[in-house]
């Protein structure tokens, strides 16, 4: 098997002065890559003195011999951050979408500035950065994009309502982005990692962290950051070295026709929440929309319960 080579790729990776994205950072800067280090943090040196952890990663890229550069905005300054990219390297590759923080509290205590400030960096930090590399990838015809999503975005988490949501916002976008993106070989995919940073480390037993580590999840970033990957608007959860692809089941179904009532809903809520019958999946494209449109001319005439045509 040939090794995965990125030798000419322009990467730039938000939030890669610590954990995941410095892992990404390092590991691309070890196979070729020009990377751009986005980090608005900083981090005590062993001397005392405090030091940008951007240009931390980015001596140690170039101590191994590679090429980096250091990018201090924020990711809701997206148009800096890519602008960095080209004027240090002339383009960009591959953007992956990593920068995140925690406001974790229980919705009773949330206050308003805990859902801006995740929704500031998460979504529209995203958004910044991805509408300033895409023209630039429309125009050269590749892009890959990596987004972060995270368990909590898929399946909720108590205290985490403005982070899961946040973090299910990145699969919708995620999921139309690799749409519009198709057609220009623009490859969109997002990840739910797990694994042992500084977000995690006192969430998880020390055993336990010691298992999840870092690098695991960056060689499926790898792969998708590559120029053969051709999968698009896949989403994954990726928890130390476990790896599995998700997706949306919709149960079999039941259209009620004219004599739709709550109480028929009730009576029939069962069934409308059966997933023994025929099962759809959100990767198989068929919206519900489509499956009305399937039983359009049973649905015009039809006056009782009747499951749908695929
Ligand atoms: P981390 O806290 O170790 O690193 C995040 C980095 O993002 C920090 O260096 C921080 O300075 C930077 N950052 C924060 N706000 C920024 C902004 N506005 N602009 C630029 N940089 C900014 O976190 P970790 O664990 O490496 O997380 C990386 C991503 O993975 C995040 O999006 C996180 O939500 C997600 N994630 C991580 C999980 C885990 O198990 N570690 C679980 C699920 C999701």
């Amino acid at each position: 098997m040939s090794k995965l080579s990125f030798d000419n790729y322009v990467i730039v990776i938000t939030g890669a002065g610590a954990g995941l994205g410095k892992d990404y950072a390092l590991y691309f800067g070890s196979r070729g890559a020009k990377v751009v280090v986005n980090d608005l943090g900083s981090v005590k040196l062993p001397d005392g003195q405090s030091a940008r952890s951007a240009d931390v990663v980015v001596e140690e890229i170039k101590k191994k011999g590679g090429l980096a550069v250091a990018n201090y905005d924020s990711v809701e300054d997206g148009e800096k951050i890519i602008k960095t990219a080209v004027d240090s390297f002339g383009k960009v590759d591959v953007l992956i979408n990593n920068a995140g923080i925690l406001r974790d509290k229980a919705f009773k205590n949330l206050e308003k500035s805990d859902w801006d400030i995740i929704m500031r960096v998460h979504l529209n930090g995203m958004y910044s950065c991805t509408k300033a590399a895409w023209p630039i990838f429309l125009k050269q015809k590749f892009g890959r994009i990596i987004n972060v999503s995270s368990p909590s975005g898929l399946y909720g988490s108590f205290g985490q309502a403005n982070y899961s949501t946040a973090k299910a916002g990145i699969y919708g976008f995620t999921k139309t982005i690799s749409k519009e993106g198709e057609k220009y070989n623009i490859r969109t995919n997002c990840i739910a990692p797990v694994a042992a940073t500084a977000m995690t480390e006192n969430l998880m037993p020390k055993d336990l962290l010691a298992l999840m580590k870092v690098e695991y999840i960056t060689l499926v970033v790898a792969y998708f950051s590559h120029k053969d990957c051709e999968e698009n608007g896949g989403v994954f959860e990726v928890a130390g070295s476990f790896v599995a692809k998700v997706r949306f089941q919709r149960s079999e179904g039941l259209f009620f026709g004219p004599g739709f009532t709550a109480e028929k809903f009730k009576e029939e809520f069962e069934k409308v929440c059966d997933f023994g019958g025929k099962c759809t999946y959100n990767d198989e494209d068929e919206t519900s929309l489509s499956l009305v449109l399937n039983s359009f001319e049973k649905f015009k005439s039809n006056k009782t319960c009747f499951k749908p045509k695929f």
